[in-house]
């Protein structure tokens, strides 16, 4: 069997018939009678299944009793035009090899229609479903998309540190990391934690953005990237949320808020873009499964421009809508901020259409915002998408050394971890401006799923990191 090459299934499927393969995959189904049995093998390479015909005269029977549901299996044969409807070509196995048997009474996907609640409790399996399966293909492309598009930008790649001592968005939800024994924690003379003896000589977290050092790239090779893992250790159960996400945090020297406002709109639809172009297996088996109308949705955001609206404008239209008798769980007046039903009640009632919200108040929003004239207003952005809510957050950055320090000093933060990133404004100074967007976002807007947890092969959050 293994003089022939393996074929992936993907390449099967487009194959001329008439030539003799050899594929290799997990089984999906098994039906048939005495004479017949006709086995559909995926291997991940699509979501699509070949369908093996194996006739009983040629195989024992204890092998059939052997491939079950699960189970993985190499198959040699000769390709030939499918007499059934739903694929232009088979197997007609000469050779079945199991490579793998599967219980069937013990493997967790045995059910027939397995709930993605139920799939996530076994989350180490659920990768073999056809949902997961389109799910990472998707995922894979997308993280592709990205690195094409700063690419084709003449964007640098910026791999900025996991491990800091700072709190880039000031919220304070970070997970610390430390090596000191936890049963005897060493003290100072005042009683306090003494974290000069922890492992870095200070208290260190996992990062919840790259942007500070994204800054410090920016303003040295002028537009730079970063795309990793950000955590979060706020105890946000909501299906929008995670404990570890990705995000991506493109940062520009020399962009004001405007260009800001146009490359955040060009790179989303740039992905929206190629997921259709790339996807569309996926996209319409989870269209069909989950979702009908996300492929429709995802067309709706590429041919029109975003609305730009400021904040201010926005808890006006909010008010109005209040008063008109819309019911929202959480008020809304100036200086608050804006709740996810608040945000799609903008995008998918008033404006029909992504928005653009800029102008904040800035007691709402990060140090590091360029603050507008107006004294209480800065020049954040948030890009707010159907289903979704707010799928982009950045801002242009307050690049003036003396407008910086008194924020600093006004939110009463720790100066003394942040004087590396304020010698960027020390130093050469320049308009700049940046943004992030959260990856698994992007990826619920992409694949129509409703629930962060099923965009991420291994999720994070509150109580729950198995696997
Ligand atoms: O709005 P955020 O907090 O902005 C920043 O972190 C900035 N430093 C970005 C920048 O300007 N460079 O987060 C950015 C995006 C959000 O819009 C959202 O899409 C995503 O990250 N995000 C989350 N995604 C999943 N789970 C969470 N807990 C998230 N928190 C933020
Ligand atoms: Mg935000």
């Amino acid at each position: 069997m293994e003089t022939l090459k393996r074929t992936k299934i993907k390449a099967l499927l487009s194959e001329k018939p008439g030539i003799e393969v050899l594929a290799k995959g997990w089984v999906r189904t098994k039906r048939g009678n005495k004479q017949v049995k006709f086995i559909a093998l995926n291997d991940g390479s699509t979501i699509a299944n070949i369908q093996i015909v194996a006739n009983a005269e040629l195989f024992d029977e204890e092998l059939f009793k052997k491939i079950t549901t699960g189970a993985s299996l190499a198959v040699r044969g000769k390709l030939v035009e499918s007499m059934g409807s739903g694929q232009a070509v088979e197997i007609q196995a000469t050779d079945i090899q199991v490579l793998g048997e599967c219980d069937p009474m013990r493997f967790p996907l045995q059910k027939k229609d397995t709930t993605l609640e139920y799939l996530r409790s076994v989350a180490h399996m659920r990768l073999r479903t056809n949902t997961f399966g389109a799910v990472l293909r998707i995922r894979n492309q997308m993280a592709f998309a990205i690195h094409s598009f700063f690419n084709q930008k003449g964007f640098v790649y910026l791999h900025t540190p996991l491990i800091t001592e700072s709190d880039a968005e000031g919220a304070g939800d970070m997970f610390q990391v430390t090596t000191l024994d936890l049963k005897n924690i060493p003290l100072d003379k005042k009683g306090n934690v003494d974290f000069s003896k922890d492992f870095f000589g200070k208290k260190t977290s996992l990062t919840v953005s790259g942007q500070l050092e994204g800054e410090l790239g920016a303003t040295a090779v002028g537009e730079i990237y970063t795309f990793g893992p950000t955590f979060r250790a706020e105890n946000s159960n909501t299906p929008r949320h995670l404990a570890e996400f990705w995000m991506i945090e493109p940062e520009m020297a020399f962009y004001d808020i405007n260009d800001n406002m146009e490359l955040a709109e060009e790179f989303v639809k740039f992905l929206v873009q190629w997921a259709l172009d790339h996807c569309m297996e996926d996209l319409q088996f989870l269209n069909d499964k989950y979702d009908n109308g996300l492929i429709e949705r995802m067309r709706s955001v590429l041919g029109i421009a975003f609305q730009r609206v400021t904040y201010t404008e926005a808890v006006e239209i909010l008010e109005k809508a209040v008063s008109d008798g819309v019911k929202f769980e959480y008020p809304v007046h100036w200086g608050t901020d804006f709740q996810s039903e608040h945000e799609r009640y903008l995008v998918e009632k008033h404006f029909c259409k992504p928005v653009i919200l800029i102008d904040f108040p800035k007691d709402i929003k990060a140090f590091y915002m360029k603050q507008n004239e107006d004294g209480r207003t800065v020049r954040g952005m948030d890009v707010l998408f159907p289903k979704i809510g707010e799928i982009i957050g950045g801002s242009e950055r307050e690049a003036s050394l003396e407008k910086l320090e008194a924020r600093i000093d006004e939110l009463g933060m720790s100066r003394k971890n942040l004087e590396w990133y304020i010698d960027t404004r020390r130093y050469g100074s320049v308009p700049h401006s940046g943004f992030g967007l959260g990856f698994e976002r992007l990826l619920l807007f992409v694949t129509g799923m409703a629930n962060i947890r099923d965009v991420i092969p291994f999720p994070r959050t509150p109580k729950n990191a198995e696997f």
